[in-house]
């Protein structure tokens, strides 16, 4: 399995649900940037599961410990290692998936890929607490970014049928992100926010689950990231967005919205600002072209699909006698995961455009 992503930044994922722990491992990170504790430990908190009745139920501290790579309040420059226990596990709850796959779940190719050797312990290592290390690397290079301008925050642009105002694609603010950072259902427009938990709370009644939209946005990213062809700047973001177990889908721009447009539409005219700086009308491209920053916002949607563990009777094959049975699913599971998906998309993405901006400026960056 693929556990290590990124050219001048690498990290590598490691761990399993149930298991004694959970961590990754940054490789490249620069030197000298300020460790802000509180700070990460806000990003794991907006994440960790139990922190309300829309969450499962697991309730884990998400407390990171650095075993390298920090020094004196700083980064040393060297691989920065953190590991996270997992203290809450109920893994009698999983017995029987290696026989019964959960439908829409990993089980199934997990057991396929390793041949009956994963760990399937809670989801094991394709559980969504696999998500907890990635944002605690996304939280060490956002503040890397921070130093550097750039600022990265989502929304959750809708919840099933449910939608939030879309961020403005042209003047979406460094402030705006960091207040919708603060809140604990990251909205544009506070009147979504009853009908959303109300949708949450109908699927949980009913013992299914619903999905959900985030819009990203990266603002203060410079112009001339990336590269063409083989290697975009969506390419290599939605690489790392699609390792988000339960992401099916990312869109950049207007995205699918392309289809409906004319050129004339579509296209972004260029300008000169007052101060000289040169920027476009409108970003429907989403703050790339040819795969390369424009110096627009960095704007993309990622689709999170309903939690596939439900408490609802499904049917699935028993792989051991061979017969369609009915599934009680029991562990502990969101009725939706898009609020919680919200700071690991965030993450994803604080990840990758800081590999694109070590790439592009290499040791100046430091
Ligand atoms: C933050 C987060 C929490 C998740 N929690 C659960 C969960 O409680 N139950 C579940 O069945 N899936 C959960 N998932 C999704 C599954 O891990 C994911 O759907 C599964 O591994 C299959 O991968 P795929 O959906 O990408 O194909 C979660 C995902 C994320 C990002």
């Amino acid at each position: 399995m693929g556990s290590t992503w990124g050219n001048a930044l690498k990290i590598s994922i490691f761990g399993e649900s149930h298991g004694a722990g959970i961590g990754v491992v940054l490789d490249g990170f620069p030197s000298g940037v300020d460790y802000d504790e509180a700070f990460i430990l806000r990003e794991m908190e907006r994440r960790a599961p139990g922190r309300n009745k829309q969450s499962t139920a697991r309730r884990e501290a998400d407390q990171p410990k650095i075993l390298s790579g920090v020094f004196n309040g700083k980064t040393t420059g060297t691989p920065i290692c953190a590991v996270i226990e997992n203290t809450n596990t109920r893994s009698q709850d999983y017995k029987s998936l290696s026989d019964q796959p959960r439908p829409g779940h990993a089980d199934y190719t997990g057991m396929l890929r390793y041949h009956g050797f994963n760990d399937p312990r809670g989801g094991g290592h394709f559980s969504g607490r696999l998500t907890a290390p990635l944002v605690f690397a996304g939280a060490m290079c956002k503040l890397f970014l921070r130093s550097k301008g750039i600022t990265v925050g989502a929304h959750i642009q809708s919840i099933a049928q449910i939608q939030d105002t879309a961020f403005d694609d042209v003047e979406v603010s460094a402030g705006q992100l960091d207040a919708l950072r603060m809140q604990e259902y990251p909205i544009l427009n506070p009147r979504a926010q009853d009908a959303m938990l109300a949708a949450i709370e109908d699927a949980r009644m009913d013992c299914d689950s619903v999905g959900g939209v985030i819009e990203c946005a990266a603002v203060g990213v410079p112009a001339g990231l990336g590269s063409p062809m083989l290697d975009t700047v969506e390419s290599r973001l939605s690489s790392l967005l699609f390792s988000v177990p339960a992401v099916k889908g990312v869109e950049f721009g207007v995205g699918f919205g392309f289809a409906e447009y004319r050129g004339s539409h579509a296209n972004d005219p260029f300008m000169k600002t007052d101060d000289g700086r040169i920027v476009t009308e409108t970003n429907n491209n989403g703050g790339v072209l040819g795969g390369i920053t424009s110096g627009m916002p960095l704007l993309f949607r990622t689709v999170i699909k309903p939690t596939p563990s439900i408490a609802k009777r499904q049917n699935t094959l028993n792989l051991v006698s061979g017969q369609v049975e009915p599934l009680e699913i029991h562990g502990r599971h969101d009725p939706c995961i898009v609020t919680r998906a919200a700071p690991v998309i965030e993450a994803a993405a604080a990840v990758a455009i800081t590999d694109l901006y070590l790439e592009g400026y290499g040791y100046a960056a430091e």
